[in-house]
């Protein structure tokens, strides 16, 4: 069901009620149920084309992705890549796939406390001027908002081309009292990794030879549990080669 052409965009978006959301906060508390199974959520917030969620979805059968942005003709075009993705296995609805039209800002309305396990931001817009640091999806007024809606093992992973922007991250993460791991300031330095999903903006970043920059921020109680029983292993050095010890992956 591929609806392009002369219809309107609203209509074409509300023609594919199998895949689109647009009265999100309908489903507040009942994502689950429109999934029809447990399993955890993981949204992007800031979709755009959504080359990224669509592929996630994919990969991933095991989770549940939703893909939020503000827009309708980023959603429409989103619903495209997500049909198209799963193309190869025959299938027109994607089971663990919805987009949805809304505003971050909003998502409180949008989902319940402990709702959500990950949160995707990728490549959000920077907002270079600082009278606009507010807007910065990064900014603690937002991370007020993501704790809520994050369960136990709730993390953030974002990533971004802006040097500036990451450096306002990660001292918001650091004020607001979040454990970061995985930094790096060129994710792609040794080759691109088959195994990593890029954005339509990474690729473009990527294309013009630009660093993109990358954390992992753990929230949930449980995610953070976890994270301080293992943190230190990578660094455990076998004393006869000096090299990592695999067993302490
Ligand atoms: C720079 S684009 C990145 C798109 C995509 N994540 C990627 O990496 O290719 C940022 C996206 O975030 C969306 N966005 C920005 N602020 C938003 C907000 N407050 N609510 C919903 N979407 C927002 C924009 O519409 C845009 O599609």
């Amino acid at each position: 069901m591929r609806l392009r052409g002369r219809k309107g965009i609203r209509e074409n978006l509300e023609e594919q009620k199998d895949l689109v959301i647009l009265n999100p906060a309908d489903y507040k508390g009942k994502w689950s149920e429109l999934f029809g199974n447990d399993r955890p959520i993981h949204v992007e917030f800031g979709m755009g084309k959504g080359q990224f969620i669509s592929q996630m979805s994919y990969r991933n059968k095991e989770v549940n992705y939703i893909g939020i942005d503000m827009y309708d003709e980023l959603v429409r075009r989103a619903s495209d890549k997500a049909r198209s993705a799963w193309e190869p296995e025959g299938v027109e609805t994607p089971p663990n796939l919805k987009l949805a039209l809304a505003n971050i800002e909003d998502i409180l309305d949008v989902f319940e406390k402990g709702e959500v396990e990950r949160i995707y931001l990728n490549f959000s817009d920077p907002w270079p001027k600082s009278k606009h640091a507010r807007r910065r999806l990064t900014h603690p007024r937002f991370l007020d908002k993501y704790k809520e809606v994050l369960n136990s093992l709730g993390q953030i992973h974002f990533k971004t081309d802006s040097e500036t922007l990451f450096e306002f991250s990660l001292n918001s993460f650091a004020d607001y009292g979040l454990q970061m791991t995985n930094i790096s300031l060129n994710l792609h330095r040794d080759g691109i990794n088959e195994e990593h999903v890029m954005t339509e903006y990474e690729q473009k970043f990527m294309g013009k030879g630009m660093n993109i920059h990358r954390v992992e921020v753990i929230i949930g109680e449980q995610a953070l549990a976890e994270y301080n029983a293992s943190r230190l292993k990578k660094y455990r050095l076998t004393e006869s080669t000096g090299k990592q010890d695999p067993e302490q992956n």
